[in-house]
C-alpha cells in the first residue's frame, strides 16, 4: 500500500512528465550520408539527472550540439517550456537558460579561474568591459555552492582535471542555467573525483536544475540518473523515466548482448625477456623514484588517482619530460629520449592521454592517421606512391574494423568522428607496425562498453605477438580486464604491485590511497 506521501510524489512526477522543461520531437540530422540522428524524441524534466548513453557515434554529442545551437537539426522540433524554439546560435540557447559543457571543450590556459568562469557572458557595461566587482561577488557565490577549494585568481593551469571541471560547471552556473548538459564529464576523473562531481550534480538537480549527463561509465549512470535514454545508430532505442536502470541492463541495451565483466585478473601467461627496465626514475617534482619492468608479451598496468604521477612517469620514459635521475633501458640499451619522436623511432608506440592535441591530425583522413607511423617504411617500395595509396587504404580499413571504428569511409577526416572513435584510430595506428613497447595512457577513455572489450582484445593480441604494453588507467575495471600485472602509484611513488588473480578493483583502489613510501618503492617492488 503506497503511503500518502508516495501517492503525492507520484502525482507530482506525472505532472512533471506532462510538463517537461524540454521536449525533443522527431529531431533528425545528417552529415553527408551519415544519419547522426533519426527521429529522436524524448523529454527532459526539471530537477532530474537524465542519462544519455549509447555506443561511440550513436549521436549523443550531436543531439547536445543541436540543443546548444552549434548544429542545426534537418527536421523536427525542440520545445522549451511548451513553446517551440529555434536555437540558431549558442546565444539563443544561453537566453533560454540552457548551458553546456561539451565533450572536448576546455578552459583557456593561462587565464584565471574567474576569467574562465566569465567567458561567453555578455559584457555587462556599456563600454563592453567586464565589471569585475559584481562578477567577482557572483563568482564567489557560485564557487561556494560548488565547494571550490581554490582561489578565483589562480591560473586554471594549476588545477587538476576534477577542479577544472568544477570551473566549467561554475561557468554554466554563472548564467543561472535551468538545464546543464555535461558531455562525458567524468571521463578523465578518477572514481573518487567522479564521486565528488556526482554529489554536486545531485545537489544541482535537487535545486531544480535539469541535468543531461552523458557517460560511458555505466555504473555511475545507473547510480546517478533518474531518467535514461539509450541511443543506437542515431535512434532512441530505450527510454526509462523515473527508475534507476541496473548496469547490466544498460550494457544489454547498448551492446545488444550481455558482456562479462571480469572480477579479478587472469593468471599471467609466460612472458619473454624484459623490454623496458625503469630504475629509480625521478623528475624532481611529480615522480619520486619509480622502478618497473615490462616484459615481452606482458601487459603491465599503472593504476592510481589522477595526479598520482603516472602520465608524468610515462613522459619521463618516452622523452616528453626531462628526467633528473634514474635510468631507462629499452631492449638492453640505456636510452634517454630528447623528444617523443625519438622514442617512436626507437620502436615505442604512444597513445597519449590528450589524443586530440598530441596524436591525431584532425583534418587528415582516418587512412592517413592510421598509416602515419609507417609512411617511411612503405617508401621503400618501388611502386610507391601508387602502392602506398591502395595498400595503405586497404590496411587502414582492416585495422579500423579491427578496433570497431564507426566511420563511413577511411578517407573521411578523423575530426568528423565521434570522440570515442577518434580514440580507436589513435590505437589502430600502432597495429600497423608492431611496436616493441606500446604505452597507452587511458586507452579507453571515452570508448563505449562494447568497443572497450574490442580494444582490450586487440591490445592483448599485440602482446601475444611479443609487444610489451604499459597501460595507464584511472579506471580500475579496465586494469582488471586488461593487465597481467598492475602497479599502483600515489604521490609520485609506487605503493604496491598486484599480479594475476590478485588484481581486483578493491585492491587497486585501496593502494591508490596509500602513501607512496620511498624505501618501499625501490626495495619491495618485484621487478623480475
Ligand atoms: N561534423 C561532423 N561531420 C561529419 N560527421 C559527423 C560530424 N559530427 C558527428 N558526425 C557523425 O555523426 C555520428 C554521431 O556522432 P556523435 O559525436 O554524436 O556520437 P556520440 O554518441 O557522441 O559518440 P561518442 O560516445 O564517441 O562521443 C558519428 O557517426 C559521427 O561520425
Ligand atoms: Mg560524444
Amino acid at each position: 500500500m503506497p503511503s500518502t506521501v508516495g501517492v503525492q510524489s507520484e502525482v507530482t512526477r506525472a505532472e512533471a512528465e506532462e510538463r517537461p522543461l524540454i521536449s525533443i520531437k522527431e529531431v533528425s540530422k545528417s552529415f553527408g550520408g551519415v544519419h547522426a540522428l533519426r527521429d529522436v524524441a524524448f523529454s527532459i524534466r526539471a530537477g532530474v539527472v537524465h542519462g544519455l548513453v549509447g555506443a561511440n557515434g550513436a549521436g549523443k554529442s550531436t543531439l547536445i550540439k543541436c540543443l546548444a545551437g552549434i548544429e542545426h537539426p534537418d527536421s523536427g522540433k525542440i520545445i522549451v517550456d511548451g513553446v517551440a524554439v529555434q536555437i540558431a546560435a549558442p546565444s539563443d540557447a544561453s537566453a533560454l537558460g540552457l548551458a553546456f559543457i561539451h565533450q572536448e571543450m576546455s578552459l583557456i590556459p593561462g587565464w584565471s579561474v574567474l576569467r574562465n568562469m566569465l567567458l561567453g557572458q555578455d559584457p555587462p557595461t556599456r563600454l563592453g568591459l567586464i565589471d569585475w566587482r559584481p562578477a567577482r561577488v557572483r563568482a564567489r557565490a557560485v564557487a561556494e555552492r560548488l565547494g571550490m577549494k581554490f582561489g578565483l585568481n589562480i591560473s586554471v593551469d594549476d588545477l587538476g582535471p576534477a577542479d577544472q571541471w568544477l570551473v566549467l560547471i561554475g561557468r554554466a552556473l554563472m548564467r543561472d542555467a535551468r538545464m546543464i548538459a555535461m558531455d562525458e564529464p567524468t571521463a578523465s576523473l578518477s572514481s573518487e573525483e567522479a564521486g565528488r562531481l556526482h554529489t554536486i550534480i545531485r545537489e544541482l538537480a535537487a535545486s531544480g536544475t535539469a541535468v543531461i549527463f552523458v557517460s560511458h561509465r555505466l555504473d555511475e549512470v545507473s547510480a546517478l540518473c533518474e531518467d535514461v535514454t539509450v541511443f543506437k545508430d542515431g535512434q532512441v532505442v530505450d527510454r526509462r523515466v523515473g527508475e534507476s536502470v541496473p548496469k547490466a541492463e544498460l550494457v544489454r541495451a547498448i551492446v545488444g548482448r550481455d558482456l562479462e565483466i571480469a572480477e579479478h585478473g587472469q593468471e599471467p601467461a609466460e612472458h619473454g625477456s624484459p623490454i623496458l627496465v625503469v630504475n629509480d626514475a625521478r623528475d624532481g617534482s611529480r615522480v619520486h623514484g619509480v622502478s618497473l619492468v615490462v616484459h615481452s608479451g606482458e601487459v603491465l598496468g599503472i593504476g592510481g588517482l589522477v595526479g598520482a604521477g603516472r602520465t608524468e612517469l610515462a613522459g619521463l620514459i618516452y622523452g616528453a619530460r626531462p628526467r633528473l635521475g634514474g635510468s631507462v633501458v629499452l631492449d638492453g640499451k640505456e636510452v634517454r629520449f630528447k623528444e617523443p619522436a625519438d622514442a617512436v623511432r626507437a620502436g615505442i608506440g604512444l597513445v597519449p592521454e590528450e589524443r586530440r592535441s598530441e596524436s591525431l591530425f584532425l583534418e587528415r583522413s582516418i587512412d592517413f592517421n592510421i598509416n602515419v607511423s609507417s609512411l617511411g617504411s612503405l617508401r621503400h617500395s618501388r611502386f610507391w606512391p601508387f602502392l602506398r595509396m591502395r595498400e595503405s587504404r586497404r590496411r587502414a580499413r582492416r585495422l579500423a574494423d579491427a578496433v570497431t571504428v564507426k566511420a563511413r569511409d577511411v578517407a573521411d577526416p578523423v575530426g568528423s568522428l565521434s570522440g570515442g572513435n577518434q580514440q580507436k584510430v589513435a590505437i589502430a595506428r600502432w597495429l600497423v607496425e608492431r611496436p616493441r613497447l606500446l604505452i597507452l595512457d587511458e586507452p579507453s577513455r571515452g570508448v563505449d562498453v562494447g568497443a572497450r572489450a574490442e580494444v582490450h582484445r586487440v591490445v592483448r593480441e599485440l602482446a601475444s605477438q611479443g609487444t610489451g604494453v604499459l597501460a595507464i588507467s584511472s579506471d580500475s575495471e579496465e586494469l582488471v580486464g586488461l593487465c597481467d600485472r598492475v602497479i599502483v602509484m600515489a604521490e609520485g611513488r609506487v605503493t604496491g604491485e598486484l599480479v594475476g588473480r590478485e588484481i581486483t578493483e578493491d585492491r587497486i583502489l585501496s593502494l591508490s590511497f596509500e602513501h607512496g613510501d620511498e624505501r618501499k618503492t625501490n626495495d619491495d617492488v618485484r621487478c623480475a
